[in-house]
């Protein structure tokens, strides 16, 4: 239990919609090793906000298990929770909502210190050194934040984060709300803390290309639930589930003699609210087979390396109808 510093088992939450249930998340397996950088990626609505919330306790979760640390934490109250969440920081999406408009950047900083009882003088030594790792002077400090750009802010919300030397660093989608020049920086500045300070990071994200470099370990979401798993280059190299093909052909291409993928996303995301029968994935999948695929719910099927996916059609898909790159 205690190789992994998170592990999630089949987490599901449902928010009531009339007499129905929005199933943002139904079935989310994930394991994350302390230091270990894992990705969550999936298209918009399909549920990583809502498991960021589950397990940094903002949201109560329906059904499954959330374990921090070899601790049970799913159902913790905010007293509980609050030594987790001391090991467990966050950042968001939207480095603008982040910030008190009415209080400088070195204000907010320091507010977060004395929250978890850091001494004045550990506070001072501890912005120091986040700001170097960030890249940023300290007389920005006495800035308010509308007086600084958005990567700025980032990555002030990335050192506020880091004051109390969390364990585990959730950013959800920390650089889709930046210009592209601005992304590969603050990607870089992740992985550089993460190393020195051998921290786990679960980073969430729409686009797989933000995170082939930065990863270790990789996680395919679709319609609420965890589809395909395993360690970066073996998801990037061979991927296993259509819908990770079809993301991964949607990405640019490196050089443009590299064959794009004849896996394609046809139609669009099925709402949470009425989830196909079988596997959720069939009436978008190139490849689904009638009778089975919207018939039957897939298992896990697993490979090498914990590399595994949930589809009827991983060891019937051969190598050559998948993409080549
Ligand atoms: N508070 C809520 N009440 C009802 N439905 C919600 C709520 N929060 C999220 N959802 C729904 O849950 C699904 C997943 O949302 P979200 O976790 O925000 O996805 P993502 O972060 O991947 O874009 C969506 O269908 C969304 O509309
Ligand atoms: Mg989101």
């Amino acid at each position: 239990m205690d190789e992994y510093l998170l592990e999630i088992r089949n987490l599901k939450k449902y928010y009531p919609s009339g007499k129905n249930q929005v199933k943002a998340l139904d079935g989310v397996n994930l394991k994350v090793k302390p230091g270990e950088l894992v990705s969550i990626v999936g298209e918009s609505g399909c549920g990583k906000s809502t498991l960021a919330r589950c397990v940094i306790g903002l949201e109560t979760r329906t059904e499954g298990e959330i374990w921090f640390h070899g601790e049970e934490i799913s159902s913790y109250g905010k007293k509980q929770m609050r030594p987790v969440r001391k090991q467990m920081q966050m950042v968001f999406q939207s480095p603008y909502a982040a910030f008190n408009p009415r209080q400088t950047l070195g204000a907010g900083l320091r507010e977060v210190g004395k929250f978890y009882g850091m001494k004045t003088g550990e506070i001072r030594d501890r912005i120091s050194v986040l700001m170097s790792y960030i890249k940023m002077d300290e007389e920005l400090l006495s800035h308010y934040p509308h007086e600084l750009s958005g990567g700025q802010l980032q990555r002030l919300a990335i050192a506020r984060a880091l004051m109390v030397k969390p364990e585990l660093l959730i950013a959800d989608e920390p650089v889709s709300a930046l210009d592209v020049s601005v992304q590969a920086q603050i990607l870089n500045i992740l992985a550089e803390i993460r190393e020195k300070e051998n921290m786990a990071v679960l980073f969430i994200s729409h686009d797989l290309a933000v995170v082939e470099h930065i990863s270790d370990w990789v996680a395919v979401m679709y319609l609420g639930k965890t589809v395909e798993e395993g360690r970066k280059e073996d998801v990037f190299s061979q991927p296993f589930h259509p819908y990770t093909d079809a993301l991964l052909a949607s990405r640019p291409r490196e050089y443009p003699w590299q064959e794009k993928s004849s896996i394609m996303l046809k139609g669009e995301l099925p709402n949470a609210l009425n989830l196909p029968e079988g596997c959720r994935f069939w009436p978008r999948c190139l490849h689904s087979q009638a009778g089975l695929c919207d018939k039957c719910e897939p298992e896990w099927n697993q490979q090498e390396n914990g590399h595994r996916a949930v589809c009827h059609l991983v060891e019937t898909l051969g190598k050559t109808e998948r993409r080549v790159s």
